[in-house]
């Protein structure tokens, strides 16, 4: 069975509910009616229940069994909109803006409460919106997760080579969300990846922290940031398997591993790649995935307090059934 058959299935197995706040773009329907015919979650569409239905109708989509929920006539608006105030009254958030938000045509932050409220169990959003604003309205209704400031992502990177990682699979982070992490946010960013690489790959993680030098091969502040950042995650999580800085060859291949890295206990066999910022993780994933032909999962988010999930824009309906399995697969913890 595929790594996303699997994901599938466990999802079916205690099927959560996930709100999709995109219900003026018809992939998000065809989604739902398929996650639905499934069993892999119950789904709530945010949107006017006679628009979206029109639009089902036309489309040949059959909603049965979804709910349909407005926002601006919700009976929890007024619910959500004090939470709202009250989780940005730092940031001088007013009642009037708070509806505004909570009543805006993209959903957003409607889902984002409902999730934080325990009314949905997760979100899938991102078929329209771009990354920021679906990862900004997450940030601040959703929040992180307890003792984790940096919200981050990872890709199940499934390649064709089965002597890399797991069996060919490879974690990749963070690829798709924080543009400069210091040393303390890349530390986070390992810790939480290779928790995930327990929970989706059930093994422990083998986490490499990524650099274009090998054990002090050359002295540079990107590299120290690196080994500054390995330190603080062994200080987060002293069993964890880390070793650092590694260049990608030094990581992946055995003979290179032993050569540059001698009595490392990651290198040459790494599971997990931590990459030391968003240009090396972005580029990283979509060379892997174009030039080797490997299938990119993701970007999944992780160190939100529960899960919201972002698509690409040019996602396939396909693309956000999965999403929808991975997103009800972190909810079931
Ligand atoms: N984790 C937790 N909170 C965060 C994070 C984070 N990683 N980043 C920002 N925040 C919070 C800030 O603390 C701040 O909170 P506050 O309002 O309570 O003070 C708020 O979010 C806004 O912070 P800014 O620094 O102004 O962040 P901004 O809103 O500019 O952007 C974002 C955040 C959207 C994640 C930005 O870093 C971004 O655009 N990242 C790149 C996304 C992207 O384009 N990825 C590549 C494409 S995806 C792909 O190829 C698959």
């Amino acid at each position: 069975m595929s790594l996303v058959d699997q994901i599938r299935a466990k999802a079916k197995m205690n099927p959560k509910t996930v709100v999709l706040p995109e219900s003026y773009d018809e992939r998000m329907l065809f989604a739902a009616q398929q996650v639905m015919e499934q069993g892999l979650a119950k789904i709530v569409i945010l949107g006017n229940k006679t628009e979206v239905q029109n639009i089902a109708t036309a489309k040949g989509i059959n909603l049965s069994g979804v709910e349909i929920l407005e926002p601006a006539t919700a009976p929890k608006l007024a619910a959500y909109v004090d939470s709202l105030v009250e989780l940005r009254k730092s940031k001088g958030l007013t009642r009037e803006e708070a509806e505004k938000l909570l009543t805006a045509k993209d959903n957003l932050y409607f889902a984002g409460m409902m999730v934080r409220e325990g009314d949905a169990d997760g979100e899938v959003a991102g078929a329209t919106g771009t990354t920021g604003d679906v990862l900004r309205a997450a940030f601040q209704t959703v929040g992180t997760a307890p003792g984790i400031k940096t919200v981050s992502s990872f890709f199940l990177m499934i390649t064709k080579t089965p002597s890399f990682g797991e069996n060919g699979i490879l974690l990749f982070a963070d690829c798709a969300v924080n543009p400069n992490p210091d040393a303390q946010a890349l530390a986070e960013i390992a810790v939480a990846t290779a928790r995930n690489c327990k929970s989706f790959l059930d093994v422990p993680a083998r986490v490499a922290m990524l650099s274009f030098s090998t054990k002090g091969s050359a002295s540079h502040p990107d590299a120290d940031k690196v080994l500054k950042a390995l330190e603080i995650a062994k200080g987060i999580d002293p069993m964890m398997q880390i070793d650092g800085e590694l260049q990608a060859d030094a990581a992946l291949l055995p003979k290179v591993g032993e050569k540059k890295a001698p009595g490392s206990t990651v290198a040459g066999k790494a599971n997990v790649l931590i990459f030391p910022d968003l240009d090396a993780g972005n580029i990283a994933y979509k060379l892997v995935e174009r030039v080797a032909g490997a299938e990119a999962v993701g970007p999944i988010i992780q160190g939100l307090a529960k899960p919201v999930n972002d698509l690409s824009r040019g996602c396939s309906v396909e693309d956000i059934v999965n999403v929808v399995a991975i997103t009800a697969v972190q909810a079931q913890g």
